[in-house]
């Protein structure tokens, strides 16, 4: 597995497999890689190309108040974990803006509700990295995880509207035994919050299959100790739901029954 820290280094790399006529599929992380990561690069390697995983803690994607310093960065374990799912090169820079950076790529009417509500500018953030990665990788086609069903909508579109060429591949959501869609941030759960996390996605999941699930979900998660419902929507044709246990914020979705 190649290493790839430096972004002109990444964009000659890139261009080079493009030119000799392999296109690459990218599968874009921010590390402290999971199974549900893992389950995407097996998803990647099916297409039958050169797969580059990018590992970068985005900050133009955390708010002020945001976890950014916590994040969990597990360089080595990621490097081992790509090397072992084999990954064909990581990209993993130090930095992708210059001190001086000024230019965002702003969608601007997907990104407005549910977690771009409560997270003010974090779209912006996600749509400028994927764009710039993209260009940095020339990756032909692209994976993401229903994980984050809001990011995958703004992604596609922005690829639409910018007609960026390169081909969304979505996965859908890998759990852990309790039901808990894997995350970076399950980190931050303590045992016993993790599991009263639990009763999460298996509300959810109900509320897919209730004609008023949403109502419900929120009443029914709102009864839990330290639980406080930022928000449950159904957007197409998904119920979609971000909560705070306490301090730690999860999002998970569930396709509808009908
Ligand atoms: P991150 O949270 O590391 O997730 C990277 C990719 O893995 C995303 O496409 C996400 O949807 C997917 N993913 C995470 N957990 C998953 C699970 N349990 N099942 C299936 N897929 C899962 O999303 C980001 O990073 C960033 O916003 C990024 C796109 C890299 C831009 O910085």
């Amino acid at each position: 597995m190649q290493l790839v820290e430096d972004p002109e280094e990444m964009q000659a790399v890139g261009l080079r497999l493009t030119q000799g006529g392999a296109s690459s599929v990218l599968v874009p992380t921010m590390g402290a890689l999971h199974p549900g990561h893992l389950f995407l690069i097996q998803k990647a390697r099916q297409e039958g190309a050169p797969v580059i995983v990018s590992v970068y803690v985005n900050p133009l994607q955390f708010g002020p108040g945001e976890d950014l310093a916590a994040y969990p960065r597990t360089t080595k374990a990621d490097v081992q974990a790509c090397e072992a799912a084999g990954v064909d090169l990581l990209f993993a820079p130090r930095t992708l803006y210059a001190d001086d950076h000024s230019t965002y790529v702003g969608e601007e009417v997907l990104s407005s509700g549910r977690c771009g509500r409560s997270r003010p500018g974090h779209f912006r953030g996600v749509a400028t990295v994927v764009v710039k990665l993209l260009n940095l990788t020339q990756a032909a086609a692209a994976v993401f995880g229903w994980k984050d069903a809001q990011q995958l909508s703004v992604i596609r579109r922005v690829v639409r509207d910018l007609a960026l060429p390169v081909r969304i591949v979505p996965v859908e959501i890998q759990r852990d035994r309790d039901g808990l869609a894997w995350s970076s941030r399950n980190r931050y759960l303590s045992t016993e919050q993790r599991n009263r996390a639990a009763a999460f996605p298996r509300i959810l999941e109900e509320a897919a299959r209730r004609p008023d699930g949403c109502v419900w979900a929120a009443v029914e998660l709102n009864k839990r100790p330290g639980f406080r419902v930022d928000y449950v929507e159904e957007v197409d044709g998904r119920v979609c739901g971000a909560i705070w246990i306490d301090e730690v914020r999860l999002i998970d979705n569930f396709p509808c029954a009908s």
